[in-house]
């Protein structure tokens, strides 16, 4: 029932594209029936919107809270369900901690109504950090220039429009909880607590203080569980950390391309609403 075609880079499903070796059509297909458990916390985003972050802070309000079984890094401890790599996720012991770059329809159906964590960032940063870790990313398929990426705003799979405008429109079939990089920049331990009380756990103030201060750009870059360096130079030489800033996206863009993308956002997007922080 779907296309399924492979590149040197790439899987096809379902006008998707995923990075091939780390997965297969008939994998993603499958996870429509994977099983859910109560106890199992989801983080979703668009890839480079800062899920190794929220990984990060996931992970942290966990161990604080008690009962995580221990993992050698943050890749490992909150896998990406679409990216099975010879792993059974159906054997993990419970609590199980996922991240995905799936839109809704490609989920277990199971996962409906369940806790999810979806983080956003504005389009122009976003596409801006796709830009650099594209060009030393093997895995991301091929050198991408910033222009060319405008052009579909389509990156690693999906575009950023048909994801965002997804996960809205999906919103309440989910018990979920909308945050954005921005607002995670501007006032972290505040996100921090926000997902704490989302999942339900009760921290002291300083055990939030503790997480926050964990998931700082800095920390995390110095923390060798955390700063996805583990990940072999052959495959993505180490750029997951990068600047972790607002607004990066004036150095890159023009004036016109600018532009273009507010164009493309009142286009595609207006209807929802969106607020985002550019600066
Ligand atoms: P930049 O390339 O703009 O620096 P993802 O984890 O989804 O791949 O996103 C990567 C982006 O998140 C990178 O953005 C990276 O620097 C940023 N990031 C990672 N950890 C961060 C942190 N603790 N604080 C702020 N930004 C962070």
């Amino acid at each position: 029932p779907y296309h399924n075609q492979i590149t040197e880079h790439i899987v096809r499903y379902k006008n998707y594209n995923f990075p091939a070796g780390m997965t297969t059509a008939e994998y993603i297909d499958s996870l429509q029936s994977f099983e859910i458990r109560d106890s199992d916390i989801f983080l979703v985003t668009y890839l480079k919107s800062g899920t190794i972050w929220t990984q990060q802070i996931i992970i942290s309000i966990c161990e604080l809270a008690g009962g995580l079984n221990e993992y050698p890094n943050n890749m490992e401890q909150m896998p990406w369900l679409e990216f099975c790599e010879g792993q059974d996720y159906s054997k993990r012991p419970s609590p199980r901690l996922f991240s995905s770059h799936l839109i809704p329809s490609f989920l277990p159906s199971g996962l409906k109504e369940k806790k999810i964590i979806y983080v956003m960032r504005n389009p122009k940063d976003n596409i801006v950090s796709y830009f650099h870790f594209s060009r030393k990313s093997s895995v991301a398929g091929s050198v991408l220039v910033l222009v060319s990426l405008l052009k579909s705003f389509t990156v690693g799979g999906s575009s950023w429009f048909d994801h965002v405008r997804e996960w809205h429109l999906n919103r309440d079939q989910y018990n979920i909880l909308i945050l954005t990089y921005e607002e995670m920049i501007l006032d972290l331990k505040g996100a921090v607590k926000k997902i704490c009380t989302f999942l339900g756990k009760g921290l002291s103030e300083a055990a939030i203080i503790q997480v926050a201060e964990k998931s700082k750009f800095e920390n995390m870059k110095k923390n060798p569980k955390a700063n996805y360096e583990f990940i072999p130079q052959d495959k993505i030489q180490g750029n997951f950390m990068r600047k972790g800033q607002i607004g990066d996206w004036k150095n890159f863009f023009t004036a016109e391309q600018s532009q273009r993308v507010d164009r493309l956002l009142q286009e595609k997007l207006g209807d929802l609403s969106l607020r985002f922080i550019w600066e």
